[in-house]
């Protein structure tokens, strides 16, 4: 029978009472961690989201009716205890923060009882996800979440103090408005007002915040919604929320300065870890040429190394092809691993192919310092030689090389070597490599819709001194755009933004729109532009990776209280969901049936 609050007042948080409290009376409350009877002695755990509080109840204390009623608590029983603390009677508990001491009971009020439990609520649960996601309110209550959820609360609040200081001002943008440019699926919502139209949920800001810009707010942020209807991924999720700003008459540097002495702050204040400023800058061909990613992990080595020049004359019809194409041969050394079994070597080979390569070459200098390879009746021993000594080998490396254009041989390479570092446990785990990726390519040409796309979204400034080439060679300019790049994740990304006419038009015109589809999709931008904007830029970070970052888990759903699954799904509330018939017909659809294959 669950009994009211009527009363009583909580003295302290579980974990909030040490040793200075010894002597106080208090009532703490929280839920049951774990209950012993000893005969004689009930020993509680109590626990709440600061940690664990021992509580004793004997009858000598606490008198026949409380005992009786503290040998009934169950598991997640929900209890109101009051007592003395008092130093520890057993043996100090070292891993609890309240290990010194207890609570000894005086009397006792059962709030509320808790059936049994789909499974338990434990540290590291080993419990199947999908488990533990239908009842997330329970999976809620451990310890290791609850710690990252509220770092992210503090992470929120690190964020918003920092960027307050600094002169921003927090400004809310709808969220039912007209879909923005970032390029992903929209999630749409339907107007009942409006037969047959919609709105678009963000996938960002963006527009909006340009448009605080123009009317002189000057540095504006949000901690933001933003909705993209794309396939997940471990650091993906369908709805998630970003850390944006915008700032005025202002160019790259500004941007970058202000968000570096954020991130430092961010660091320290919320994990205790130092950052040094300023942070790398790395150029995105720098980053591709050297890490095969435009979001390179640089806490370990086995960087690429082009070996074209060396082969390109070679008896090896994949790699001489593959460089006449007008691509490249790259490959990584790997420290150690001459004699890798084939088994392996298959598996990596495997692992290549299915992110795109033709094959996974490979090149072995063994120990007594002879070669193996997979193109050795290739080649002659000279030419393996020049291979090695390009790829800076010794005596029980292991080479892979990969032959094909530059963005395979590098999303190939750039992946095997992070899988590789991660098998093979060379990345430090307790380090934050954080670095700015800059010169991006304004464009990048998309092979489906035979036409240049924008690489960031169609406001990204050309950098002043490539715009000269944009009729040339489009392909060759430059972006005034950069990322954030955390342990080889991208945590956020932004740009100087087009305030010219001149140069948005040809932008547009790139880009493939008629001035006519310009104006239809972001003509309130572009006539908000003709009455003085200033030049301005801004950033966004992924807040949930960041936090994910800063917790040290590699599951975005870890750091979200309510998250969706690989297929968009709440397990929890069964969304998505069908609708009455009455909710339809209300906003004039009709669903048409999946047809069965
Ligand atoms: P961008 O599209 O790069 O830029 O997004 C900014 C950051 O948001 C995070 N992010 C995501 N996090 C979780 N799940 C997702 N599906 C997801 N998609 C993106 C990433 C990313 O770096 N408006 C621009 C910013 C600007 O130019 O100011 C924008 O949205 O960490
Ligand atoms: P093959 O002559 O096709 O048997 O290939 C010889 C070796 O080259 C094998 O180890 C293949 O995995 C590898 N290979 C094939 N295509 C490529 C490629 N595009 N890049 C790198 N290695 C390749």
């Amino acid at each position: 029978m669950a009994e009211s609050m009527k009363g009583l007042h909580r003295s302290y948080r579980c974990a909030e009472v040490n040793s200075k409290n010894i002597g106080e009376t208090v009532t703490m409350m929280g839920w049951t961690n774990k209950s012993r009877n000893k005969g004689g002695i009930v020993f509680v755990d109590l626990r709440d989201r600061t940690g664990l509080l021992q509580v004793i109840f004997e009858e000598k204390d606490c008198g026949s009716e409380f005992f009786e009623k503290a040998s009934g608590i169950r598991s997640e029983d929900v209890l109101a205890v009051t007592g003395v603390i008092e130093k520890r009677s057993g043996a100090v508990n070292e891993n609890l923060a309240t290990g010194e001491i207890e609570l000894r009971a005086k009397s006792l009020r059962i709030l509320s009882q808790s059936d049994v439990l789909p499974f338990p609520i434990e540290e590291n649960s080993k419990t199947k996800e999908e488990l533990r996601l239908k009842y997330r309110y329970l999976d809620l209550r451990r310890p290791d979440i609850q710690n990252k959820i509220m770092l992210r609360s503090k992470v929120m609040r690190v964020v918003r103090d920092f960027l307050c200081d600094e002169g921003f001002l927090e400004i809310e943008t709808p969220v039912l408005c007209k879909s923005t440019p970032e390029g992903a699926r929209d999630y749409l919502v339907p107007s009942r007002v409006h037969p047959g139209t919609f709105y678009a949920l963000p996938q960002s800001p963006q527009l909006f915040k340009q448009l605080l810009m123009v009317s002189g707010y000057d540095r504006y942020f949000q901690i933001a919604k933003c909705f993209r209807d794309e396939d997940l991924r471990a650091d993906r999720q369908p709805e998630f929320t970003q850390i944006d700003m915008e700032l005025s008459f202002v160019d790259i540097d500004d941007v970058l300065d202000v968000n570096e002495r954020l991130l430092k702050k961010v660091f320290k204040e919320c994990i205790d870890y130092d950052i040094t400023l300023p942070l790398p800058r790395m150029s995105w061909q720098e980053a591709m040429d050297r890490f095969g990613s435009d979001k390179p992990d640089t806490r370990f080595g086995m960087e690429l190394i082009d070996i074209s020049d060396v082969v390109k004359d070679c008896g090896f019809a994949v790699f001489t092809g593959a460089i006449a194409a007008g691509g490249s041969v790259r490959g990584i050394t790997i420290k150690g691993q001459a004699e890798m079994p084939r088994k392996k070597i298959d598996a990596w080979t495997d692992m290549a192919k299915g992110s795109g390569a033709k094959g996974l070459a490979y090149l072995a200098l063994l120990p007594d310092g002879s070669f193996k390879s997979s193109f050795a009746k290739f080649m002659t021993e000279d030419e393996l030689k020049a291979i090695a000594e390009k790829m800076q080998a010794e005596p029980g490396d292991m080479m892979f090389f990969v032959s094909d254009s530059n963005k395979i041989v590098w999303n190939v390479l750039g992946q095997l070597r992070c899988e590789l570092a991660e098998a093979l446990e060379l990345i430090d785990k307790n380090k934050f490599n954080l670095l700015w990726v800059i010169d991006f390519p304004l464009l990048e040409w998309s092979d489906e819709e035979n036409r240049f796309k924008a690489m960031h979204h169609p406001f990204t400034m050309p950098m002043e001194e490539d715009w000269g080439n944009i009729d040339s060679d489009p392909g060759s300019v430059r972006a005034k755009a950069y990322d954030i790049v955390i342990n080889g994740y991208e945590a956020g990304g932004g740009s100087v933004r087009i305030h010219l006419d001149d140069v948005q038009e040809k932008m547009f015109e790139v880009l493939g729109f008629t001035k006519e589809q310009a104006m239809e999709r972001f003509g309130f931008l572009l006539t908000a532009f003709k009455y003085g904007v200033p030049p301005h830029a801004g950033l966004a970070y992924g807040l949930d990776r960041l936090v994910m970052l800063l917790s040290g888990t590699d599951n975005i759903r870890e750091v979200i209280a309510f998250p969706k699954v690989k297929d968009a799904s709440d397990l929890m509330c069964n969304a998505p969901d069908v609708v009455d018939e009455k909710q339809l017909e209300e906003l004039y659809l009709k669903t048409v049936p999946v047809e069965e294959e």
